[in-house]
């Protein structure tokens, strides 16, 4: 069968799985990911994973058509639960806010293992989870991509142990990114900046204190 077409947010999610990959895919939904990974000859074999009995079940529907049940175990499970069971080398967190990627991430050891790649896609609170990933996690790679009219950001990690210090602006945009600097860069910077505008709006009408978030624009301005 033919392969699936991926969104660009998830292509450029799966670019970042190296070859020969195991594969785990927390909070899998339609498991579109492992399936174009296993297909496409990247990944080995895959742990298509959810908290979820509904997506669970249009998981194992979707692995079944594409002929892949020897390929891709779909099983229920909270975040990273028993996936050390499956020994993934690339795991793989798409489309929850950056929150829940946290801690799932907090709540597993094995995240911490040599050689463990963590391909995350946070759809909110990318800032927060930066902040987390800062303690102990290295970044390798970073990417923006625009899709109907939708700015995502990808960040690709593996654990170090050592703690990382970024700049307000590096949190919310990525080192990387800033010094990347391609064309989505620049629309993920410009939205960035109007929404902090729009809160330092918010805050002055309120008589509020504005000098952090004042700074933090003018660092934001700064990358323009
Ligand atoms: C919006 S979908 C994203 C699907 C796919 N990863 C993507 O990016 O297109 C989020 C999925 O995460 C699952 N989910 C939410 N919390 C979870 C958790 N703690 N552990 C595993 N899966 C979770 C939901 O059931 C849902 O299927």
């Amino acid at each position: 069968m033919a392969d699936i077409k991926l969104s660009k947010r998830l292509s450029t999610a799966a670019s970042y799985v190296r070859s020969g990959a195991f594969v785990a895919d927390i909070g899998t939904d339609h498991a579109y990911l492992p399936i174009h990974l296993v297909l496409s000859g990247v990944a080995k074999g895959a742990l298509a994973s959810d908290i979820n009995e509904g997506p669970i079940k249009t998981a194992k529907e979707n692995i079944a058509k594409y002929g892949l049940a020897d390929k891709i175990n779909a099983q229920i499970a909270n975040g990273l639960d028993g996936v050390e069971a499956y020994k993934p080398t690339d795991i793989l967190i798409c489309g929850m806010g950056g929150e829940l990627i946290a801690q799932i991430l907090d709540a597993s050891s094995y995240v911490k293992s040599e050689g463990v790649r963590l391909i995350l896609q946070p759809m909110t609170s990318v800032a927060e989870l930066r902040e987390y990933l800062s303690n102990g996690f290295s970044t390798i790679a970073e990417n923006v991509v625009c899709e109907d009219g939708k700015i995502y950001q990808i960040i690709c990690a593996e654990y170090d142990g050592l703690v990382h210090n970024y700049s307000s602006a590096e949190l919310e945009l990525g080192k990387r990114n800033i010094e990347s600097k391609i064309t989505e860069f620049y629309v993920l910077l410009d939205s960035v900046i109007a929404k902090k505008q729009k809160k330092l709006n918010g805050l002055r009408l309120g008589g509020y204190e504005t000098d952090e978030l004042e700074k933090e624009i003018k660092e934001l301005e700064g990358l323009r």
